[in-house]
């Protein structure tokens, strides 16, 4: 990743270096009106500069001697034109075939014999450039014969301070400059790009390691707050809340599983182990009369009905719970299927000297879509509730309806014990029953309210609790009435 970077970041240095290569060799097209090589950009450069008079003074000086008596440029007097001119600030030069008569204190003879320009009697070639130990020359020569007929030359020299020598003094030190400075960049843009990408990648990486190990705390931060890489954190971040919340959602039905599992053993294993109990006693002969006899078939038979009931409510529950308790929804009135409830009830009720009554609140013709047979298992378990609830003198449990805007609330109230109020949402769980009924040999599953619960909900209603410690209680639940015009022509029957 990191190197992939470098390469493109090297590939579109080399790219832009090449464009303004194209660029500048255009623009010496554009300029020069041909195509410029090398050679011959190096001599517009250098040959920029004109001519000074000096120089032509110097030449034809001489040119003069050399033309009329050359064997004076061999004299120790021609020193004093040479002086006249070195303090002009030129070099001299004077040349018998190979060998370098005079030059100037300032140039070297070794470089000035391997650079001097050729010998040329025709005096075609008179101007140029030579390098003398890395300075620039440009010159003025005339060659000529001396009286033996030997070449000479006589060279005027000026040293320029043209683009080239100064490319040729600091061009190493610019080339190492702009390489020092475009590495410099080159590394500066590699940070920036490891801080903005690479290193939040790493430590994204590194995270959605640990997720993938299961470790899901922990929020999922990185280095950078903006750009795309932090985005894509934001996503992980979501993946991992998601992820988390699963998990603990599977963790807490993992343990309601075991839960439920341990419940359902501890609540099927005490009656059979008293089962088991007095069946020993009925076979060893421990109950010897007739009435024990009695009373301990009478036991087993309830512990047995008890169980039954649990393996009933059991069986609803986990039907209820897989969604799959079929239920048949009917339109009825709810007033109708309420009286006749009651009507059942109370004969029943009156004998344990419980008065049942019903109290309407406007209730006016209120049409509700219920199954008439699971509503009727709910106000069963909250009636039977209260009725092992009750421990006043006078025993009442009252149902009360009330319609209201688009439901119907239907409160089953007793004046029994009553419960402490840090119990009232744990009723509707599976398997709750508080304390003092747990002990009391009240029996039930604790199942039924839970089951109460899942009922109402797939009835799209509501249900709660109130209740006050030695008063009594009221368990309310909700149904939504029938809209005007839901009329899906089912039968509208009193229950
Ligand atoms: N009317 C009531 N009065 C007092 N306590 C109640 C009443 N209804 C329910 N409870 C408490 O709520 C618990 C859960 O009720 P439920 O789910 O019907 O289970 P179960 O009746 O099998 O014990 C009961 O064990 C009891 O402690
Ligand atoms: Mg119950």
């Amino acid at each position: 990743m990191r190197s992939r970077f470098l390469i493109t970041f090297l590939g579109s240095l080399f790219v832009i270096i090449c464009s303004m290569v194209a660029i500048f060799w255009l623009l010496l097209f554009a300029i020069n009106g041909q195509a410029s090589s090398p050679v011959q950009l190096y001599k517009s450069v250098t040959q920029q500069k004109q001519i000074t008079y000096d120089e032509q003074e110097a030449l034809v000086t001489f040119r003069k001697i050399a033309k009329e008596n050359p064997d004076d440029l061999m004299k120790p007097n021609i020193r004093q034109s040479i002086d006249t001119y070195e303090m002009k600030g030129l070099n001299i030069v004077i040349r018998k075939q190979d060998e370098i008569l005079y030059h100037s204190p300032d140039l070297i003879v070794k470089s000035l014999i391997a650079h001097a320009p050729k010998f040329d009697t025709e005096n075609i070639y008179t101007q140029g450039t030579i390098d003398n130990k890395g300075s620039l020359y440009r010159y003025l020569k005339f060659d000529f014969h001396f009286s033996d007929n030997d070449k000479g030359s006589v060279m005027i020299l000026k040293q320029v301070n043209s683009f080239a020598e100064f490319l040729q003094r600091w061009g190493f030190i610019i080339i190492t400059l702009i390489l020092a400075i475009a590495v410099f960049l080159v590394i500066l843009f590699n940070r920036s790009l490891n801080k903005a990408i690479i290193v939040p990648l790493r430590e994204l990486s590194k995270k959605v390691q640990q997720l993938k190990e299961g470790k899901l705390e922990g929020k999922i931060e990185i280095s950078t707050s903006k750009g795309e890489v932090s985005e894509l954190a934001q996503e992980f971040e979501k993946l991992r809340e998601a992820l988390n919340r699963v998990s603990k959602e599977n963790r807490k039905y993992e343990e309601n599983r075991k839960e439920l599992l341990s419940n359902i053993s501890h609540d099927l294993k005490t009656p059979i182990t008293s089962i088991i109990g007095y069946v020993e006693g009925l076979k060893d002969g421990v109950a010897d009369t007739k009435a024990k006899q009695d009373k301990y078939l009478n036991i087993v038979y309830n512990k047995a009905k008890s169980m039954n009931f649990l393996i009933d409510d059991l069986f609803v529950f986990s039907k209820l719970d897989l969604q799959k308790l079929p239920f048949h929804f009917e339109y009825i009135d709810l007033k109708k299927f309420l009286v006749h409830f009651v009507e059942e009830y109370q004969l029943d009720l009156e004998q344990k000297d419980i008065h049942l009554t019903l109290q309407d609140v406007h209730l006016n013709k209120a049409i509700v879509r219920i199954d008439v047979q699971q509503i009727r298992r709910v106000l069963d378990n909250m009636i039977q509730n209260s009725v092992k609830h009750m421990n006043k003198e006078e025993k009442r449990i009252t149902i009360i309806a009330r319609q209201e805007v688009e439901t119907v609330s239907i409160t089953v109230q007793d004046n029994g014990a009553g419960m402490a109020v840090e119990n009232l949402e744990m009723i509707f769980d599976r398997f709750y029953r508080i304390e003092s009924s747990r002990n009391s040999d009240k029996g039930g599953s604790g199942l039924g309210l839970a089951i109460a619960r899942q009922i109402i909900l797939e009835h799209g209603g509501t249900i709660k609790a109130d209740s006050k410690l030695g008063e009594g209680t009221s368990i309310t639940f909700t149904l939504p009435l029938k809209e005007n015009g839901d009329n899906e022509g089912n039968s509208i029957s009193g229950g």
